[in-house]
C-alpha cells in the first residue's frame, strides 16, 4: 500500500501536463499493481514451499484406480494437483498422504497403505520432475537438481495396525512421517463438513496408552515426523509432553479463528512453540472461515494471528489440495501459492517470515528429528506390543508354535485316526 503511494507521490510531482500525468499514473499503477506479485514470485524462486499436505495419492485411488498407465501426471484436469500447476505456484517438496479410509481398520488397512506408498513411489520415480526423498540433506539437494521433492507421510495410525514392527517397515519404504489419528468423518463424506468425530487410538482416557507412548518413541527412534493433525486435542498435547523431537501439525489452522476439532487451540499452540514445532496452516474453507466458502484474506487471518501469538518461526504450509473440495476464491489448486505470499506481503511480513514459513522451518523441524534420531541410535527396535484387550480386532491371527493339550481333544484324535487309515490304505496299495 505505502509503496504504491510513495510511487505515485514521486512520480507525479514530477509532471506537470494533465496528459504526462495520465501517463504517469497509468505507470505507477502498472508498475505498483505488479511489484507486489513479482515480489511474491522472485520470493518463492529463492524460498520454493514445502507443503505438508497433499491428498493427490487418494484420488488417483478413487478416480484412477491408481493406473498410472491410463494418466500422465504432467496435466490433469479432474485434481487439484499436477507437475505443470505444482511448477507454477513453486512448489518444491510436497509431503504425500498416505490415506486409507478409517473403514480399513482391522480390515486390510495394511495392505491399502502399502498399495498407496506404491502410487506414490511410482509418480516419484517414474516422472523425472519428481524425485523421492528421505532425508534433509536429499531434500536440499533436489532443490539444486530443479527437483519436486516428495516426502511420504502416513495419514492415520489405523495404517501399521498397532504395529511397530508394521511401522518400521514403512520407514524402510520412505515413510518419513505420520499422523497418529484420523477423524473418520471425513470431509468428503460428511454432508454437514463437520469433523465432529474424534477416531483416538491407543486411547481409553483421551490421552495417551502405554503402546501409544511406544509408537511415538519409535518413531523418535527411527526419525519419523510425528504428525498431530487429527488427534483430539488431549492426545495432542500428551505427545507433546513425550516427544522428543519436535512435530508437526501437517494441515490444520486456528482455532481461535475458526473453531474447528481440526484446528489447534491457543493454549496447544503454546505447548507447539515449547516444543519447538511447526503448525502447517491448512487451506480448506471450511476450517479457514467455519464456512463452506472463503477468501485469501480468511486464509491469511490464519497467518496473521499465529504469527502474532507464538511468532513466524513457528508456522509452515499444509494447503490440504486434494484432500477437500472447497478452497478459497483465488487459491483452488496447487499453482496458487504465490496469492497468499502476496497477500502476506501486503500485510507487511517480511521476507525473512516468509522464507521461514514456506521452507526453512519445515527443514528446521525434519533436521530437529533427524539429530534426535541420531542421539538415540544406541536404542534396539522396541518390542512393545499392544495388549490383545486393547485391539478388538478378528482378523488378527497369533503366529505362534501351537499348544497341543497332553489329553487330545477328540478333532485331533479324530485326525490320527485318519492318518492310520491312510498308512494302512498305502501299505495295502503297495504290498497287496
Ligand atoms: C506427458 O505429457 C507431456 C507433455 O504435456 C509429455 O512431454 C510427456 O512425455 C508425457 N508423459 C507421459 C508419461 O506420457
Ligand atoms: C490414561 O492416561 C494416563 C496418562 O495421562 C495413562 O497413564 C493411563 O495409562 C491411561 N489409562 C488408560 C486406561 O489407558
Ligand atoms: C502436558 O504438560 C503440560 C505442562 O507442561 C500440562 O499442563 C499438561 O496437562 C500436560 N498434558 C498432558 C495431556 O499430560
Ligand atoms: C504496513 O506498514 C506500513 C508502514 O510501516 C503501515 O503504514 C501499514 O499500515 C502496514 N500495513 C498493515 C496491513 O499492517
Ligand atoms: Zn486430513
Amino acid at each position: 500500500m505505502s509503496y504504491r503511494k510513495t510511487l505515485l507521490g514521486a512520480s507525479c510531482s514530477l509532471c506537470v501536463h494533465s496528459l504526462r500525468a495520465l501517463l504517469a499514473f497509468s505507470l505507477c499503477c502498472f508498475i505498483s499493481g505488479y511489484s507486489e506479485k513479482d515480489r511474491a514470485h522472485n520470493l518463492l524462486s529463492k524460498y520454493p514451499v514445502i507443503d505438508g499436505h497433499n491428498d493427490l495419492a487418494l484420488r488417483l485411488r478413487i478416480h484412477y484406480n491408481n493406473q498410472l498407465s491410463k494418466i500422465n501426471l504432467t496435466h490433469l484436469t479432474r485434481v487439484a494437483t499436477d507437475i505443470s500447476r505444482l511448477r507454477a505456484g513453486h512448489v518444491q517438496t510436497q509431503m504425500f498422504a498416505v490415506y486409507v479410509l478409517c473403514g480399513a481398520q482391522h480390515m486390510d488397512a495394511v495392505r491399502l497403505t502399502l498399495e498407496q506408498i506404491d502410487v506414490i513411489r511410482r509418480i516419484c520415480t517414474e516422472y523425472p520432475d519428481f524425485e523421492l526423498v528421505t532425508s534433509t540433506q536429499e531434500l536440499r539437494d533436489s532443490m539444486t537438481k530443479g527437483k519436486i521433492a516428495c516426502l511420504i507421510s502416513i495419514e492415520g495410525g489405523h495404517s501399521i495396525d498397532s504395529s511397530l514392527p508394521a511401522l518400521r517397515m514403512f520407514y524402510q519404504l520412505g515413510v518419513r512421517s505420520m499422523s497418529l489419528t484420523h477423524s473418520c468423518n471425513t470431509p468428503w463424506y460428511s454432508k454437514e463438513h463437520a469433523v465432529s468425530k474424534h477416531h483416538i487410538s491407543y486411547t481409553s482416557n483421551n490421552s495417551l496408552t502405554t503402546f501409544g507412548k511406544a509408537v511415538v518413541d519409535e518413531m523418535n527412534r527411527l526419525g519419523m515426523i510425528v504428525d498431530l493433525s487429527h488427534t483430539s486435542f488431549e492426545t495432542a498435547s500428551a505427545v507433546l509432553n513425550h516427544s522428543k523431537a519436535p512435530v508437526i501439525f501437517s494441515h490444520s489452522s486456528s482455532y481461535m479463528i475458526c473453531n474447528n476439532p481440526r484446528n489447534v487451540p491457543d493454549w496447544l499452540l503454546q505447548e507447539l512453540k515449547d516444543n519447538r514445532g511447526l503448525i502447517m496452516v491448512n487451506f480448506y474453507s471450511p476450517f479457514i472461515s467455519c464456512q463452506k466458502k472463503a477468501t485469501v484474506s480468511h486464509l491469511a487471518d490464519h497467518f496473521d494471528y499465529i504469527k502474532g501469538f507464538i511468532g513466524a518461526k513457528s508456522i509452515g504450509i499444509g494447503g490440504d489440495f486434494d484432500g477437500g473440495t472447497s478452497f478459497p476464491v483465488g487459491l483452488e489448486d496447487v499453482s496458487k501459492y504465490p496469492v497468499i505470499v502476496q497477500e502476506l506481503l501486503k500485510r507487511n511480513w517480511t521476507e525473512e517470515d516468509l522464507a521461514d514459513v514456506l521452507r526453512n522451518n519445515f527443514l528446521r523441524v525434519f533436521e530437529e528429528v533427524e539429530k534426535v534420531r541420531n542421539e538415540l541410535s544406541w536404542k534396539k527396535p522396541s518390542e512393545e506390543e499392544i495388549p490383545l484387550t486393547e485391539v478388538a480386532n478378528k482378523c488378527r491371527l497369533e503366529l505362534k508354535q501351537p499348544i497341543i493339550p497332553s489329553n487330545q481333544s477328540p478333532s485331533l484324535k479324530a485326525k490320527g485316526h485318519n492318518l492310520l487309515f491312510l498308512a494302512l490304505a498305502l501299505l495295502f496299495y503297495f504290498f497287496p
